[in-house]
């Protein structure tokens, strides 16, 4: 089977710098699972003694915390640094910036809509810097925007970082049509565009397309779903243990991508495995 791989895929820049960090760090631990990636998480417990912590109570004095790339509620960063563990943050500064906006615009007396998934360890984390917890508000979909109830009539809006824009835009759009003032703030990572556009180029053009990447990684449901539009046949897996030889029976030409915490060892193996298959 002949294989292209989409001109931009995996790892972006924030995971690469937490991966980095962490490799920096031997015997330390993360809080939460650093990336969205088991085999990468399994790899640096392996080769470099990263742990990991499941809560903030099994953190000991003098222990090493890594914070993950998605960032950890305020409290929590607040709690672990009044502790005597050496705090290392490994959150993307794509991810600190919404932190940081959201923390900003409240103190500045603005109602907080925040676009995301408000089960995702980046939205929760991102919520957590809004000043009154009851005027920040998260929704998935446009639906959900008419049930709440802003206090104020100042409304500032940012997006989980995966979000796609054209979404978000459906969100302001309706917000500005109703509301004396909003704020909106592109807080939409521009690696996860560059993944997706390649991946819709890409998913045109062939027959079958593997998507590889962790299943509770968003941005990588998201790249499958991109790719569903286009190339019906798409399939998500998380490694080469997961391939069907029957996805290509009667197929020319295999597309590969991967989402933003997929290491390039792990598309290797992907792409080895498909290019035996006959
Ligand atoms: Fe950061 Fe964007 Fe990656 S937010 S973790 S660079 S997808």
């Amino acid at each position: 089977m002949k294989v292209k791989l989409a001109s931009s895929y995996g790892f972006c820049f924030g995971v690469k710098r937490a991966i980095k960090i962490a490799e920096a760090y031997e015997n330390s631990a993360t809080m939460g699972p650093l990336i969205h990636n088991q085999d990468e998480i399994n790899r640096l417990k392996n080769d470099f003694n990263v742990g990991l912590y499941q809560n903030l109570k099994e953190v000991k004095d003098d222990d090493t915390v890594i914070i993950r790339t998605h960032g950890i509620p305020k409290n929590d960063l607040k709690d672990l640094k009044a502790q005597k563990a050496k705090v290392i943050n490994a959150t993307c500064p794509f991810v600190t910036t919404p932190q940081q906006i959201v923390k900003k615009m409240s103190k500045e007396g603005y109602s907080i809509l925040i676009f995301g998934d408000s089960s995702h360890p980046e939205v929760k984390g991102v919520k957590s810097y809004g000043e009154d917890q009851d005027d920040v508000h998260v929704i998935m979909e446009i639906d959900e925007i008419k049930n709440l109830n802003f206090k104020n009539s100042k409304i500032a809006t940012v997006a989980q970082t995966t979000k796609k824009k054209e979404k978000y835009l459906e969100i302001v759009n309706h917000l500005i049509l109703r509301n004396k003032e909003v704020r909106v703030f592109n807080t939409i990572c521009d690696a996860t565009f560059e993944n997706q556009d390649a991946a819709r180029d890409l998913s045109k053009e062939v027959d079958v397309m593997v998507v590889i990447g962790g299943k509770n990684s968003s941005n990588t449901k998201q790249l499958h779903s991109i790719c569903k539009e286009n190339c019906e046949d798409s399939y998500l897996i998380e490694n080469h243990n997961e391939i069907e030889n029957s996805w290509f029976e009667g197929k020319k030409l295999c597309g590969v991508t991967a989402g933003a915490s997929t290491p390039d060892w792990i598309i290797q193996e992907v792409v080895n495995k498909i290019e035996k298959i006959n």
